[in-house]
């Protein structure tokens, strides 16, 4: 009977913490520096692709990708880091050039990874789906339109 009552009130607290986990989660930055990850399983990880089958372009795909995913928090026209969400001043989205500065970590965390955007703040993730194409695009070169009619 004791022992029933000591289960009841630990799992209550363990409960709790969950509840105030959800609810500091959103307002800290703590929460946003120990996001967890969701990592693309192994086996969808494209390991060879074959960029003569690829046309995902800037303009059909990684700007979209970028604006729905990103942007609300990487980018220039956001100064504080408060309207950022704390995302780091210097790296911002809006451009191809800037893009591809950062195309290895934005490959790492949002394609492999999947802990950008952060996943305990409410928003759009991109589904498994997308983040394979991602990873697709930058193994291709990250390429524009006019960069993939150029190619051939
Ligand atoms: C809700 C705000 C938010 C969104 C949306 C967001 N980020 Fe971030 N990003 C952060 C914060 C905060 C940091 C700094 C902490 C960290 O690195 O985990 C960061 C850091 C980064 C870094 C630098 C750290 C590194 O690994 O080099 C990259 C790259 C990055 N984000 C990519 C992305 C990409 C790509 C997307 C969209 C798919 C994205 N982020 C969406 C908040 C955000």
């Amino acid at each position: 009977m004791g022992a029933a009552i000591k289960k009841h009130s630990r799992a209550f607290r363990t409960k709790s913490t969950v509840v105030s986990f959800g609810v500091l989660v959103p307002l800290g930055v703590f929460g946003i520096h120990c996001s967890p990850d969701l990592p693309l399983p192994d086996d969808l990880i494209p390991k060879t692709v074959d960029c003569t089958e690829i046309d995902h372009t800037y303009e059909n795909f990684g700007k979209a990708f970028l604006q729905e995913y990103c942007l609300r928090c990487h980018s220039v026209t956001l100064e504080s880091d408060l309207s950022r969400l704390d995302a780091p001043l210097g790296i911002n989205f809006d451009s191809m050039g800037q893009v591809r500065e950062f195309e290895s970590r934005i490959r790492l965390r949002a394609g492999e990874l999947g802990d950008m955007p952060p996943r305990l703040i409410p928003g759009p993730h991109p589904s498994f789906d997308e983040r394979i194409k991602l990873i697709e695009w930058i193994e291709c070169g990250m390429l524009t339109e006019d960069e993939l009619e150029g190619d051939g």
